[in-house]
């Protein structure tokens, strides 16, 4: 394929030098002369292991060419790569500058052409901002709509700077965001036999994994750091016990307790974070991620309460009231606190939980039940169908096949609110929203 990269920084050098490895003729685009002189002379304007050599051999060979005219380039080509900074402004909020300039240039630049062009942002952009801010700019300048004439695309780039010419062949993962199937394929053309999974997505999607990736990798290491300090506060090797917990890939690296949801709560969470976050403060470690996790969490039973009330309506079944499935223990459920507040602000509420009720009657959470949440007890109802007939809002909490049949019973003028993203949610006729989602 015949591709333009603009922006002639890290992401744009290894994207242009390791697609003519790939097989394809690129065209390099910068604002900046120099190093667009850099790559006409066959050098790297950057410094990145291997790069050099790739750079070297395909200008010798004629696959790689560098230019300062974005006519010129999108002429020859069939492909836009945008690969221009997104810097912080001031404020900490994403400068946009730069690829909202390069659209409209490369707008401008297919104003006249016949055939058609895709328009890749491979920039790390917020979501929307392709569709929102971009997408209008490229259609002003060209005349000419999404889809006739020119495509878009998002694709962003994981690449670390170091690694990135091997990263580039051993991608993590490919996403690619678009409107139209053609232009998704036309993209995933491009990286055709990379290992790793391929991803085809909405653009937001794309845009936003980027984020939720980067965002990670941080926790990651503010995490791994804040454990390190506390270690070394307690006269323990952080690295013995980083290497045992990374050597857990059922529950610690995996994708277990990722799933965006409802609050954390049960017996062992609240309870050891507080004690961790107490240690920290008595060894004058500050560790602000421990610490903010609990606020963090308290703020997942707001967005409820807020969502809830939101509805304007009173009678609320609630399913589910232990803080998981397959489960009667109730301390420190957040559905409990949830359901406590809700009551507190005047909610008619109903409460099916099979587990509890049998607890209720034998179970070792009896003494519980009964004397910290008798007010919650009282609530309880034999089963989901009594909900089905008391609620104006379904709370459902878990994950339960008991619930499903009944959810989907549920008539158009009743509300599901879901903290579990129970499956099959498009068969409920009842108007349907996720806590997150
Ligand atoms: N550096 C990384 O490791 C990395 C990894 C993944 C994603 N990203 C993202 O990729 C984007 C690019 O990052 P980078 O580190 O390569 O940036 P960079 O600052 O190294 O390079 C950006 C280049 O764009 C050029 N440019 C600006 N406006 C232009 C225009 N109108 N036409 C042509 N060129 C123009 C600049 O002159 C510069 O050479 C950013 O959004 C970044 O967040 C970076």
């Amino acid at each position: 394929m015949r591709i333009s990269v603009f922006g002639l920084g890290y992401v744009g050098c290894v994207s242009a030098a390791c697609l003519c490895e790939s097989g394809h003729e690129v065209w390099g685009i910068d604002v900046d002369p120099v190093k667009v002189n850099f790559l006409l002379e066959g050098k790297s304007p950057i410094v990145e292991y291997e790069l050099p050599e790739l750079i070297a051999k395909h200008r010798a060979a004629g696959h790689l060419n560098a230019t300062t005219s974005i006519e010129e380039a999108v002429r020859k080509t069939e492909i836009s790569l945008i690969c221009v900074g997104t810097p912080s402004l001031p404020s900490g909020a994403l400068n946009t500058e730069y690829a909202r300039r390069v659209c409209e240039q490369i707008g401008a630049a297919i104003k006249d052409l016949t055939r058609s062009h895709t328009v890749v942002l491979r920039s790390t952009l917020l979501p929307g901002t392709t569709r929102r801010e971009l997408l209008p700019r490229l259609e002003q300048f060209s005349g000419k709509a999404e889809g006739n004439g020119f495509y878009i695309a998002y694709n962003p780039e994981f690449l670390r700077e170091g690694s990135a010419v091997s990263d580039f062949f051993g991608p993590p993962k490919t996403v690619i965001g678009a409107e139209r199937e053609v232009a998704a394929k036309q993209v995933a053309e491009l990286y055709k036999g990379l290992p790793g999974p391929f991803h085809m997505t909405k653009i937001e999607e794309a845009e936003l994994v980027k984020y939720a990736d980067n965002s990670f990798h941080a926790v990651k290491v503010v995490f791994g750091n804040e454990i390190g300090a506390i270690a070394k506060s307690v006269g323990v090797d952080s690295h013995r016990v980083m290497d045992i917990f990374c050597s857990d890939t059922k529950l610690n690296l995996s994708p277990y307790y990722l799933k965006p949801g409802f609050a954390f709560g049960g017996s062992c969470l609240p309870k050891d974070v507080r004690a961790l976050s107490a240690c920290a403060r008595q060894n004058n470690v500050a560790a602000p991620l421990l610490f903010s996790l609990m606020e963090s969490n308290e703020e997942s039973v707001k967005r409820a309460v807020k969502a809830i009330q939101a509805f304007g309506k009173k009678k609320l079944g609630v399913m589910g009231l232990a803080f998981k499935a397959g489960t009667d223990d109730m301390r420190e459920s957040p559905v409990v606190e949830l359901v406590e507040t809700l009551l507190g602000k005047g909610f008619n509420i109903k409460i099916f939980d099979r587990n509890v009720s049998l607890a209720r009657l034998m179970g070792s959470n009896k003494a519980y039940i009964e004397s910290a949440i008798p007010h919650l007890a009282e609530l309880l109802c034999e089963s989901a169908d009594d909900i089905a007939v008391h609620s104006e809002i379904v709370l459902v909490t878990y994950r339960d096949h008991e619930f499903y049949p009944v959810l989907q019973k549920l008539s158009k003028h009743q509300i599901v609110y879901d903290l579990a993203r129970v499956p099959d949610s498009e068969k409920i006729h009842a108007e349907y929203h996720g806590v997150c989602w």
